[in-house]
C-alpha cells in the first residue's frame, strides 16, 4: 500500500503523511544505549522499514544523541545510497546544554546569528549533506531578536543550505513576532500532541473552572496554524508507547482506560494499536503531521498503516475524552 502524502508550501515533492523522528538514532539514551554499532544496526532496520513503507520525511535536531543521531543517519543514507531528492530532511537548532562549550555554561536557548549558522554547519557535516529542507528553531529563546534570526536565515537560504524555516514549541504570539520580521514563511510548528497530551485541543473547548485556564499563551495554536498555513507537527505522537503495549513508568490514571479503548478500536479495525493512536492525530482537520519516534520495524509499519484508516467522529471523541481524562462540558 502506498503512503498518503501532503504538501509543505515550499517543497517540490510531497511529504509522507507520517514522518520518522530520529531522536533515538544515536541510541536511546533513556535506556543507556550508547554503542554506535548497535545504533547503526537498529537505525538501518528502521530506515529500511520506513522507506519501504513510503516514509520520506525525517526529523532531527543538532542535540539528539549529542549529535550522534544525525551522524548515524548521515552514515546510513550514504551507505544505503538513498537519493537525496527522494527524502526531506528537517533538523533543529537553538538549544544549548549546560557546560557547552565551557564548564559552568547554563542550559539555555540561543537564536543568535552565530549559533544558528554554526549549528547548521555542524548538522550538515554530520548528515553528510549540503542541504537541509526545513530548519526549526527548537524552543523559544527568551532573548530572541527577530532581526538577527532574519540575517542568519537569509544567509542560509542564499547559500542553498536551508530551503525553508519553521519553529517548535512556539506560541502564536511568538510566531507573530517572527512572521512580522522574517523574510520567509514559518512553514511548521512542532509541538507535543498525543492522546495523553491534549492541551492544545482542550484549549479550544471553553469551559469555566476547568483546565486549561483561558489565557494560556499557547491557546489557539491549532487555529493559528490553520489560518496561516503553518503545518502542525506532533512530537511524541505515540504518547511514548504507553497506549500501545509499553509498561507505563508513571501512575497516571488516564493511561489504562485509554489504552484499553485503543485496544478495543484496534480489534474493531483489525489494525495494531499504534495505528489507532496515530489515526487519532491524522483525523484532526489541522492536518497534523505526526513525527513518530520508534525504531521498531513493526511499530513503524503500524504507524504507516494509520494513513489508511479514518476514525469516525464518535471514535475520535471517545479517544479524546479518555485521553484528556475529564468529561467534556
Ligand atoms: N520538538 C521537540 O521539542 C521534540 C521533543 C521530543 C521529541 N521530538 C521529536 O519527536 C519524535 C518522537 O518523539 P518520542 O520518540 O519522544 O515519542 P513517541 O514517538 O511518542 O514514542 C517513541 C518512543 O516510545 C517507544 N515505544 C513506543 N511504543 C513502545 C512499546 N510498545 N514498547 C516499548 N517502547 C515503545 C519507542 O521505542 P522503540 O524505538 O523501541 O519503538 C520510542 O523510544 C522524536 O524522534 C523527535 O524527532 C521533538
Amino acid at each position: 500500500m502506498s503512503m498518503a502524502t501532503f504538501d509543505y508550501p515550499f517543497a517540490d515533492r510531497p511529504a509522507s503523511r507520517v514522518a520518522l523522528g530520529c531522536m533515538h538514532f544515536g541510541g536511546n539514551r533513556n535506556l543507556g544505549e550508547t554503542d554506535k554499532t548497535d545504533s547503526l544496526r537498529k537505525g538501518r532496520k528502521a530506515l529500511e522499514t520506513a522507506l519501504a513503507a513510503g516514509i520520506n520525511f525525517f526529523d532531527h535536531a543538532d542535540i539528539y544523541g549529542g549529535g550522534e543521531s544525525e551522524e548515524v543517519f548521515g552514515e546510513l543514507i550514504e551507505e544505503m545510497a538513498v537519493p537525496r531528492d527522494s527524502i526531506l530532511i528537517q533538523t533543529k537548532c537553538g538549544i544549548r546544554f549546560a557546560d557547552n562549550p565551557r564548564p559552568g555554561d547554563p542550559h539555555r536557548y540561543d537564536f543568535s546569528e552565530n549559533h544558528i549558522l554554526r549549528s547548521v554547519e555542524s548538522s550538515l557535516r554530520r548528515l553528510r549533506n549540503d542541504r537541509i529542507d526545513i530548519l526549526l528553531l527548537h524552543r523559544p529563546d527568551a532573548l530572541m531578536e527577530p532581526e538577527e534570526i532574519a540575517v542568519a536565515f537569509a544567509k542560509l537560504h542564499a547559500s542553498g543550505k536551508v530551503r525553508a524555516f519553521g519553529v517548535s514549541n512556539h506560541t502564536p504570539a511568538q510566531m507573530d513576532l517572527l512572521r512580522d520580521t522574517l523574510p520567509f514563511p514559518v512553514v511548521a510548528n512542532q509541538v507535543e500532541i498525543n492522546l495523553l497530551k491534549t492541551s492544545l485541543i482542550d484549549a479550544g473547548i471553553v469551559s469555566a473552572g476547568r483546565e486549561p485556564a483561558p489565557g494560556h499563551p499557547a491557546d489557539g495554536s491549532l487555529e493559528y496554524h490553520r489560518l496561516h498555513g503553518i503545518v502542525t507537527q506532533a512530537w511524541a505522537p505515540l504518547a511514548y508507547g504507553y497506549l500501545s503495549g509499553r509498561k507505563p513508568d508513571t501512575d497516571d490514571p488516564r493511561i489504562k482506560p485509554t489504552a484499553d479503548l485503543v485496544q478495543e478500536l484496534a480489534e474493531t479495525h483489525s489494525v495494531p494499536p499504534e495505528s489507532i493512536v496515530i489515526a487519532w492525530l491524522l483525523r484532526h482537520p489541522a492536518g497534523i503531521h505526526p513525527i513518530v519516534g520508534t525504531r521498531d520495524p513493526a511499530r513503524i509499519k503500524a504507524c504507516a498503516r494509520a494513513t489508511h484508516l479514518r476514525l469516525n467522529r464518535e471514535e475520535w471523541y471517545r479517544l479524546y475524552i479518555a485521553g484528556r481524562g475529564t468529561p467534556l462540558p
